[in-house]
């Protein structure tokens, strides 16, 4: 394997939850070039049924009371991403709507690219999803997916590495 794509298959090795932070900002480049990835995401019918609300540190002292971690409030950013199931492609045979996975992608694509950029996250799932469409004020309709932190993790602290089951339990070749 070449130097290319042994560096580009190393960042999904890489990748952890970081839930502590230090307190350096993400610079604004590099934000930048996170949200173009997000943009840049593939969607079901290039249908792109998302919206993302970026969320800085200063004046988020509302925001943070509703962590429930409290290494996510020092995140230096965070996102939070909303599906808009009536904007989404719907599959006709069963009427499953693609929202959310579609919002999924898209930040899975952002979480990648943080990572290459050295920035550490958090999917957090665990969040009140009233609450947060409140304190954001966003519409009815919209359906929050997740809230991601993103920060320099603090390197100090030895970020656990969660195991994985053995490929050979989830991979079947050919049939069941
Ligand atoms: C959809 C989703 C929701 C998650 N929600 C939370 C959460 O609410 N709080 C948290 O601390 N971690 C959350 N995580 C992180 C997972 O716990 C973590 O990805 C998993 O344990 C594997 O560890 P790793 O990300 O370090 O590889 C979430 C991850 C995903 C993909």
């Amino acid at each position: 394997m070449d130097l290319e794509l042994e560096n580009f298959y190393s960042l999904y090795d890489r990748r952890k939850s970081i839930r502590e932070f230090t307190s350096r900002p993400i610079e604004r480049d590099v934000l930048g070039r996170l949200l173009r990835v997000l943009n840049r995401a593939q969607s079901a019918a290039n249908r792109q049924p998302w919206h993302f609300i970026v969320i800085e540190r200063e004046g988020r002292d509302e925001f943070n009371n509703l962590f429930y971690k409290e290494g996510f409030k020092d995140a230096p950013v965070a996102i939070a991403a909303f599906a808009d199931p009536e904007a989404a492609w719907v599959r006709k045979n069963d009427g499953v709507n693609y929202a959310w996975v579609d919002v999924t992608i898209a930040v899975t694509e952002m979480i990648g690219a943080a990572t290459a950029e050295g920035v550490g996250t958090c999917w957090i799932a665990a969040i009140d999803p009233v609450a947060v469409k409140l304190q954001l004020g966003v519409p009815e309709r919209l359906e929050l997916v997740g809230v991601i932190v993103l920060g320099y993790p603090e390197s100090h602290l030895v970020h656990e590495r969660k195991p994985r089951k053995p490929l050979e339990e989830i991979v079947r070749y050919g049939k069941w």
